[in-house]
């Protein structure tokens, strides 16, 4: 009964979608608002290419894994052009996957665009065949990356060496890729009036830190020990801690809007058709490998969960700064013996309970993304999403 009611008004609790009551998070409560952002938001944007290498995917298929195009609204507005730096790699390509469901048109970069390991598993995704662009970079070349961010307003960039191997020449083969090659993507992504850039760090950028108090569980605050890593060749996570320490540096002097998102060791269905460094952890050790990763092991994450964090800090202007990104801090004597009781057909070592001396158990060391919304699958559920996963795949029997 109000005489100045004029038009059409959205009557619902919140805008959600039926088939995953669980990734809600990613949808706004305030749907009259939401639904007007989409509006503004709509539009596409052209690729202006400056050098670098552009292909426009063709074929597609329905994907077995993780959430089909249902749950993620495909049905609604197209969103924005958004850029994902290491679209081809294991956690790449499942948020291309997530991002196309969820209606954006996606630029996504792969080193060789004539090496089929790294473009068909993109192109097959649904939706790629009109919303997916795939571009050459080389994080070294400016120009090549330039390419791929242009008419994007968001960037993800996910692209940096993730080897935790010995490597003959860690500062041409890690820590230059890592570190310049972020710094590479901001200049390119202030220079054409990107909004927001997620960065991928890692929970290595936070620790090993010895000289944290034992008795607080790592948080955000803490910063992994540079020279510790120097002294362990510990190269991975230097690069992380650099390349982060980096892009803060770069945000503070030139002002371009960045959310950090630090994962543990991400596991869970595969996309690509290689295995990535997390995944073969589980294959070491269901081989019968005895390393117990001392410095490198913090916890797992399912990664579907780092896929949906990576959009939900993008979409939710109030995230802001490190977000650790894990199921729960834990040792990987505790994974091990989870692995051994899930599937005991499987010659899994014993190894001691502790094998992180020093570190502390936390349930709740992701509340950023908790309080933001993000539900973490349990240890129980990544372990078996990623044997069944290796096995479909042919790479476990
Ligand atoms: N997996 C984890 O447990 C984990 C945990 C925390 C953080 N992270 C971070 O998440 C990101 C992705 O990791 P991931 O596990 O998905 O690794 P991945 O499968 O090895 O993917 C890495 C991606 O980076 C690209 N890349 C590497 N060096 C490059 C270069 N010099 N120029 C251009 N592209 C380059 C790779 O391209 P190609 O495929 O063409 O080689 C690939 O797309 C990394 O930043 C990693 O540090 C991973």
């Amino acid at each position: 009964m109000t005489d100045s009611a004029t038009g059409r008004y959205l009557c619902v609790e919140f805008i959600s979608h039926y088939c995953c009551m669980k990734y809600n998070v990613l949808v706004r409560n305030d749907a009259s608002t939401s639904y007007i952002e989409l509006i503004r938001k709509e539009r596409t944007s052209f690729i202006q290419s400056r050098g670098g290498k552009i292909r426009m995917s063709s074929n597609t298929f329905n994907m077995d894994s993780g959430c089909s195009r249902s749950c993620f609204g495909i049905a609604s507005t197209p969103k924005e052009v958004v850029c994902v730096t290491g679209g081809s790699g294991y956690i790449g390509s499942y948020l291309v996957h997530l991002l196309l469901g969820r209606g954006y048109t996606v630029n996504a970069t792969v080193k060789d665009l004539n090496d089929e390991k790294e473009t068909k598993h993109l192109e097959a995704l649904e939706g790629a065949e009109s919303r997916l662009r795939l571009f050459q970079i080389d994080l070294l070349d400016y120009d090549s990356i330039v390419a791929a961010v242009t008419g994007a307003s968001g960037v993800f960039h996910l692209a940096s060496p993730c080897v935790v191997d010995q490597v003959h020449d860690p500062q041409n083969e890690i820590l230059a890729p890592a570190i310049k090659g972020t710094i590479n993507v901001l200049t390119a992504a202030k220079e054409l009036g990107v909004k927001r850039v997620v960065i991928t760090s890692s929970l290595a950028a936070i620790m090993p830190n010895p000289s944290w108090p034992s008795n607080v569980p790592n948080n955000e605050d803490c910063w992994t020990d540079e020279e510790f890593c120097k002294q362990n060749e510990l190269w991975y996570p230097l690069s992380k801690t650099l390349a982060e320490k980096a892009a803060w540096d770069f945000t503070k002097e030139k002002g371009l809007d960045i959310v950090v998102l630090n994962p543990g060791t991400v596991m869970g269905p595969i996309l690509p058709p290689t295995v990535n460094t997390s995944m073969r952890m589980i294959l070491y050790l269901i081989s019968g490998g005895t390393s117990t990763f001392e410095n490198i092991y913090t916890g797992i994450v399912h990664i579907k969960d780092v896929a949906l964090a990576h959009i939900l800090v993008y979409e939710n202007t109030s995230a802001n700064g490190r977000h650790m990104c894990v199921e729960s801090i834990s040792h990987y004597g505790d994974f091990a013996a989870m692995v051994a009781q899930l599937y005991p057909e499987y010659n899994i070592p014993r190894l001691p309970k502790d094998t992180q001396p020093g570190l502390l158990r936390s349930k709740s060391a992701s509340k950023k993304l908790m309080d933001l919304g993000l539900e973490f699958t349990p240890m129980e559920q990544i372990i078996r999403d990623s044997v069944e996963s290796l096995k479909s795949k042919g790479f476990l029997s």
